[in-house]
């Protein structure tokens, strides 16, 4: 039994009716490129958030999770913020956006339990939206079309739901989108959710974020492996959205809809029209931009030690120009960099802290992971706990 359900068990003391989960997510190149309507590549891992439910009969919601003290009861005619209890608003969120949707629900009782390191850059936040989504189907099926609920797909002999088609993961993860930017405040892009959806084992998505197109590429053989620098910054809601809002009005300054519709020559051309910070975050997003599209090919060539330098290229532009690394991450791409088992590393997710991804070939994979954990305590006093990831299908 999974923990989600286990935990349900224990506190309302029975067993749930349905048991869902979503991944969490490896942004391996493309950084801040998904709302310049750019490239990303990305995985979904073997960390999961699942949620554990059964319906009520009296419009209440009651919601407990093993990483927070107490529990959270609200109706579900009303999403309100809960100063107290940060967490579930990325569920009211999501709630709150099936209702705008026209999807029916009542009250229910939520077990949630989480292996996705909270405010690693991993996505744990839209995990959390993809599987309230996914559970509120579980329990009211329908199914999403363009302008809001239909009626629901038939299920199969065992009374399953057939799995979201492409279209609808992509419908799915506009939801999940706009419950993190209307209800929690973060203004992200859409790379979290449609990995957690779309995510393929053993494959890397190449992601388009104009088209909303998903493609994938097998990654073998190596080693994907994650260290959290244990820098959890705050305010980064507010960093990464002034981040937004300077590619925005580069974008608006250059004449273009989005930085996608940018190249390199024609921002040197025009680099007058911007100002300083506005130019460096425009660079950054055009030259990782071109990166995807060149560690793509290498990817389907397996040149991994071609693909690695594009992760090494990417950590210095969203260190010198965007500007969301720290001194931590620094120090953990470039001790990376030192071992010779690694292909590449870079800062991973939003940045200011958080973890870094780092490609290693698989047979140096135990040697990579002790030097990175001793020289790491050695220069910052900090412990580290590297971590491989298997990369695993999507939410369902
Ligand atoms: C966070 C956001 C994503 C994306 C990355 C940076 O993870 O949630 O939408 O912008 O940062 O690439």
């Amino acid at each position: 039994m999974r923990e989600a359900e286990q935990l349900f068990k224990r506190h309302f003391g029975y067993t749930p009716a349905h048991d869902v989960r979503a991944p969490g997510r490896l942004e391996l190149l493309g950084n801040h490129t998904d709302y310049n309507e750019g490239l990303v590549l990305s995985l979904a891992i073997d960390k999961y958030l699942g949620i554990a439910s059964a319906p009520r009969t009296d419009g209440k919601i009651k919601i407990i999770s093993s990483a927070f003290p107490g529990r959270e009861i609200f109706w579900s005619s009303e999403f309100k913020k809960n100063p107290a209890a940060p967490w579930a608003d990325h569920i009211k969120g999501a709630l709150d956006q099936l209702r705008k949707r026209g999807v029916h629900f009542t009250g229910f009782n939520a077990a949630i339990h989480s292996t996705i390191p909270i405010g690693a850059g991993l996505g744990s936040s839209a995990a959390l939206e993809v599987a309230t989504a996914l559970t509120v189907r579980a329990l009211h099926p329908f199914s999403l079309g363009e302008t809001g609920a239909t009626p629901p797909p038939k299920r199969n002999a065992r009374g399953e739901l057939p799995p979201l088609t492409a279209d609808e993961k992509i419908r799915f993860a506009r939801l999940c989108h706009a419950a993190e930017s209307q209800f929690v405040g973060v203004n992200c892009g859409l790379l979290d959710p449609i990995s957690s959806l779309f995510g393929k084992a053993w494959h890397v998505m190449s992601i388009d974020c104009r088209f909303y197109s998903v493609e994938t590429t097998p990654l073998l053989g190596e080693a994907i492996i994650v260290c959290e620098s244990g820098v959890k910054r705050e305010l980064v809601a507010g960093r990464y959205n002034e981040l937004r809002r300077l590619c925005e009005s580069a974008a608006r300054a250059l004449g273009a809809k989005s930085l996608r519709s940018v190249d390199a020559k024609f921002l040197a051309a025009n680099r007058s029209r911007l100002n300083e910070r506005e130019y460096q975050c425009a660079y950054h997003v055009v030259g990782e931009i071109q990166r995807v599209v060149a560690a793509e090919r290498a990817l389907r060539e397996e040149d991994l030690r071609q693909l690695g330098q594009y992760l090494f290229q990417s950590h210095e532009s969203s260190r010198d120009f965007l500007q969301n690394s720290c001194s931590e991450l620094d120090l953990l791409v470039e001790l990376a960099r030192a071992h010779p088992g690694c292909h590449g590393a870079r800062l991973t997710g939003g940045g200011f802290g958080g973890a870094t991804i780092n490609l290693v070939a698989y047979h140096q994979a135990g040697n990579f992971m002790e030097h990175m954990a001793s020289q790491y305590e050695q220069r910052t006093g900090r412990k580290l706990a590297p971590v491989v990831c298997q990369i695993v299908d999507g939410a369902a």
